[in-house]
């Protein structure tokens, strides 16, 4: 990801690219107006104190923007329920916590902010498409599925051609939630 942020920012003079973990951010207390984080935390072990480290850098008044997903809204129109059922909760375990949205907020608040604003972000194919997020992921899914919740290569590739083959039947939707928050006073 940073290689690739790299590439297209090469020629952005104000643009720099650091590497670092999210619960020890490599930058001195009250360094930026604002941060933003799209699809991280729901990866992080401990929220709390990640979200403690953004406070920290950030200037009192500063502002964060987090994106993340709830995956237990994910609808898929499957042949096979049980199947799917399956490769969904092993998917879940690429996750720290899937459901991360729920607590975000109260996480946000006893981190030293105060929610100001808080926006769904549906992803919605109503049709199998190659270009849309939904078949893009059926392959990432697959491979990180086989071999867990006792799914075989046979299980996956027919979870996977069942989906590509629904033609008019096809439904994804999945929701994602962005939540905005000012720095309050003093970092707790
Ligand atoms: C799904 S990608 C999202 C990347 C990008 N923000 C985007 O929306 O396209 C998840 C990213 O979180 C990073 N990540 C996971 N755990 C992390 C942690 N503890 N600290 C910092 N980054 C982490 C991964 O390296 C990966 O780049």
């Amino acid at each position: 990801m940073n290689a690739m942020a790299q590439a297209r920012c090469a020629d952005v003079a104000w643009v720099g690219i650091d590497e670092g973990g999210a619960e020890g951010l490599p930058y001195a207390a009250g360094s930026f107006d604002a941060v933003v984080s799209t699809q991280v935390y729901e990866y992080v072990v401990d929220v709390a104190a990640a979200l403690v480290e953004v406070r920290r850098v950030l200037r009192p008044g500063g502002r964060v923007v987090i994106l993340d997903t709830d995956w237990e809204s994910v609808v898929w129109h499957a042949g096979d329920r049980e199947l799917h059922r399956r490769v969904m909760a092993a998917w879940e375990e690429h996750l720290v916590d899937p459901r991360l949205p729920r607590t975000l907020p109260g996480l946000l608040e006893r981190a030293g902010f105060r929610v100001t604003d808080r926006r769904l972000v549906p992803m919605f194919n109503p049709e199998y498409a190659e270009e849309t997020y939904s078949a893009g992921t059926i392959d990432t899914i697959g491979a990180f599925v086989t071999g867990r919740q006792g799914l075989g290569e046979d299980d996956v590739a027919r979870w996977a051609a069942d989906l590509r083959s629904r033609g008019t039947d096809y439904l994804f939707s999945l929701n994602r939630y962005a939540f905005v928050a000012v720095a309050t006073g003093d970092p707790p």
